[in-house]
Parts: structure tokens; C-alpha cells; sequence
């Protein structure tokens, strides 16, 4: 686990393009995994920046989303898929058509979190996967306790992550749905690279529980310690519990 530690919440955005652009440059048709959230924004900025300036080009590349409420409407601005699509899509030129997220309105649960596993291994793996990381230490929907074993599947969220994510939903956390679909844990780590972004002294505790803490599916994310290809890119708020 490579940890880079910086000066602003920019320079993440920065260096996580990088990485993107680095991974594509090598391989065109890359597939990304997308996370959403406020921390993987500022790389969706610089890679429209890039993308704009002709400097990077996306349109061969393919994303899959990691999570997405269950139950919200198909044209609800907080639906994951809607989101990545004003925050990502629009602002690069990677093609709408091949950008996947969970299918959080399907009658079938389970067969949707099957039928998602299995587009994303026939389209052969994730190649970088962005990543936010929750103050409980949380990554994608996978809550404190989640099997480090696990994959797609139905999700309830915490008390804590409704009430983190009411922000989105008008200060609302009634508004804030109950369940999720979300990727597992065994399904991000075979992602090939992995580039963990935090921002703010709110995600300290959970960044060195990430990088410094015992391996434990209290702090799902712990289990990247295990993985052979992981970039930690951090603020000095975010990075002041490391030893
Ligand atoms: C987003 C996701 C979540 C967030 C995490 C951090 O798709 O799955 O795990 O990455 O909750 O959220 P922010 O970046 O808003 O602090």
C-alpha cells in the first residue's frame, strides 16, 4: 500500500487523474470503477479538465459503478447512476451507453447483484478502481461488520451513513434510503489497482485504521492492506492519526 500524503483536497484530484490517465494511456479501453460521493469529485473534475484539453480521451473506456439505493426513482438526482452521469459522464467523453451501475429498481434483488457481478467479470475485471472511504471506515456500502468475503449484494444502511448522507437529500435523513445494492468487499479487491481518496480530519480515525489498524470487517476497509496494488491519497487533515 503506497500512501501519498497532500497538500489540498485539489492535488487528490490531481493525482488521482494521474493514475486514470496513466492506466488509460496504457490500455484505451480500460474498464474504471466509479465511486461517488464528495471525495472521488475533484478527479472527475481534473479528468474533464484533461479531457477537454484534449489531453485524455475516455470514449473507449467502459465504467461500473460501485453501489446504488434501492427504491428511488429512475430520474432521482441522488440515484448513483444519476449522479456519476452529471458528475462524470457529462464532463468527459467516455460513452453514457457504457457506464453500468446495480439495477437498485429491479423485482429481482439477488439476481441483479448476480447478473452485475457477472457483467463485470465478462467485461474482464475492473482495471483502476476509485474509491472513497466512510469516517466508519466503510468502503462502497460495505458497513462496519460486512463478510471481507463478500459480493454484490442487498445492503442495509447504518443509522450513522443515512444521517452522513442526509446532506444530499436536503438535511432529510427519512428521505435517505434504508437498503442499497452494493458491490462486496471480495469484489472491489479484484479490482487490479486500487486509488483510496480521503479528504477532512472527519476520515482520520478511519485512514489509519486503514493503513496502521489490524485487518478486521469492523473497518472493512482494512482488508486493502491485502491487496498487492493499492494508492492511499490523503490531506494532512485526513492523514494526522498516522503514526
Ligand atoms: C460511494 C460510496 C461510499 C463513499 C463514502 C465516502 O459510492 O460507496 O463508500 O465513498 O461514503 O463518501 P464521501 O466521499 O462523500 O465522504
Amino acid at each position: 500500500m503506497e500512501v501519498v500524503i497532500v497538500d489540498s483536497p485539489e492535488q487528490i484530484g490531481v493525482l488521482g487523474a494521474q493514475a486514470v490517465a496513466d492506466t488509460v494511456t496504457a490500455k484505451p479501453d480500460a474498464i474504471l470503477g466509479l465511486a461517488t460521493g464528495s471525495s472521488p469529485l475533484a478527479i472527475y473534475d481534473e479528468l474533464g479538465r484533461r479531457v477537454a484539453a484534449g489531453e485524455l480521451t475516455l470514449k473507449d473506456c467502459t465504467g461500473f459503478n460501485l453501489d446504488e439505493y434501492v427504491g428511488l426513482p429512475d430520474d432521482h438526482p441522488q440515484r448513483y447512476r444519476n449522479v456519476i452521469e452529471d458528475e462524470f459522464v457529462t464532463k468527459t467523453d467516455i460513452d453514457t451507453a457504457n457506464v453500468h451501475g446495480p439495477d437498485g429498481s429491479a423485482a429481482d434483488i439477488p439476481a441483479a447483484c448476480a447478473a452485475y457481478e457477472r457483467a463485470i467479470t465478462d467485461a474482464g475485471g475492473v482495471d483502476i478502481q476509485i474509491l472513497g472511504i466512510g469516517s466508519d471506515g466503510h468502503i462502497a456500502f460495505n458497513e462496519p461488520g460486512s463478510s471481507l468475503a463478500s459480493r454484490t449484494r442487498l445492503k442495509t444502511l447504518t443509522h450513522q451513513t443515512r444521517v452522513d448522507n442526509a446532506r444530499f437529500f436536503d438535511d432529510d435523513v427519512d428521505a435517505v434510503p434504508v437498503h442499497c445494492i452494493t458491490q462486496g468487499v471480495a469484489t472491489i479487491m479484484e479490482a487490479r489497482h486500487i486509488v483510496l481518496v480521503a479528504a477532512g480530519r472527519h476520515k482520520a480515525q478511519a485512514v489509519h485504521e486503514l493503513v496502521e489498524g489490524p485487518i478486521s470487517a469492523m473497518w472493512p476497509a482494512t482488508i486493502l492492506q491485502m491487496h498487492p496494488n493499492v494508492t492511499v491519497i490523503v490531506d494532512e487533515p485526513a492523514a494526522s492519526r498516522l503514526q
